[in-house]
């Protein structure tokens, strides 16, 4: 059977992703911190073995991946620092951004390379984000961040591709999941989505069904998913 380690599986588009390459026949990794989620996600498909890591932690990151044959790495996990100037972001919410969206998925894609190497095969997707490619207020280190990982997979693809292993940056606009749970509360978040039909995290996750069923010898290299109507005034991220 093939395999799928998903970070970020606990919610959102990652927990989407997995409920439907578990329905199109894949073992799944679900990886993510919340608990209770991950048990709600194997009540659901009790086939997904979910795992109960917090990805910027190396070591644990490092015992997970030590014991798992990966044929398909989805970096997804990734948070939204507090909205607003960089010029009052704190610190600490800098390191955070960073270490979550791009360090860790760097580094996870760093532990899974050598056997997908050996094998002669294998898929390395990030879910990026339309902030990478164009420029929005208020969210300077997440933008940098997402470019980097768009840069990182571009490059990434040119050293892999001669091994058979195919790299694919997903390019989300706005979804509604629970990324702005933390920073605003429910009113913003619904005003948010408010007045037209947001992409919705199965939305990705069929593309993403879609394109790792393709030949080994085509490469999706990027999608971009965006709202068709604008969900809202400032329409992404
Ligand atoms: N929603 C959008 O509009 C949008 C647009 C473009 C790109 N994206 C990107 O899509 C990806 C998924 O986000 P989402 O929109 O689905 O948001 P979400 O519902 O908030 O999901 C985020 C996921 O990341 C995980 N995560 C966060 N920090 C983590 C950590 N330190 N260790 C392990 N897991 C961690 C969370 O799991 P736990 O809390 O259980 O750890 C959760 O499963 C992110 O990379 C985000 O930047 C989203």
């Amino acid at each position: 059977m093939t395999t799928a380690l998903i970070t970020g599986a606990t919610s959102g588009i990652g927990r989407a992703m997995a409920l439907a390459l578990s329905e199109a026949g894949y073992e799944i990794y679900a990886l993510g911190r919340n608990e209770a989620a991950l048990e709600s996600l194997r009540a659901e498909r009790p086939g997904i073995t979910p795992i109960a890591v917090d990805v910027t932690d190396r070591e644990a990151m490092e015992a997970v991946v030590s014991g798992l044959h990966v044929d398909v790495l989805i970096n997804n996990a990734g948070m939204m620092p507090p909205l607003g100037n960089f010029a009052d972001m704190k610190m600490a919410d800098i390191d955070t951004a960073l270490e979550v969206n791009l360090s860790a998925a760097i580094a996870l894609t760093r532990l899974v390379v050598p056997q997908m190497r050996e094998r002669g095969a294998g898929h390395i997707l990030f879910t990026g984000s339309s902030a990478a490619h164009a420029a929005f207020a208020n969210i300077a280190v997440y933008s940098a961040a997402k470019a980097a990982i768009s840069g990182f997979a571009a490059s990434l693809r040119v050293d892999l591709s001669q091994y058979g292993i195919r790299v694919t940056e997903i390019v989300p606009g706005r979804v509604e999941t629970q990324l702005y749970k933390d920073i605003l509360d429910a009113k913003a978040r619904a005003a948010m989505y408010a007045g037209n039909v947001a992409v919705q995290p199965e939305d990705v996750a069929k593309m993403v069904v879609a394109l790792l069923s393709l030949p080994a010898w085509a490469d999706v290299t990027r999608f971009d998913i965006m709202p068709t109507r604008p969900t809202s005034a400032s329409g992404s991220k």
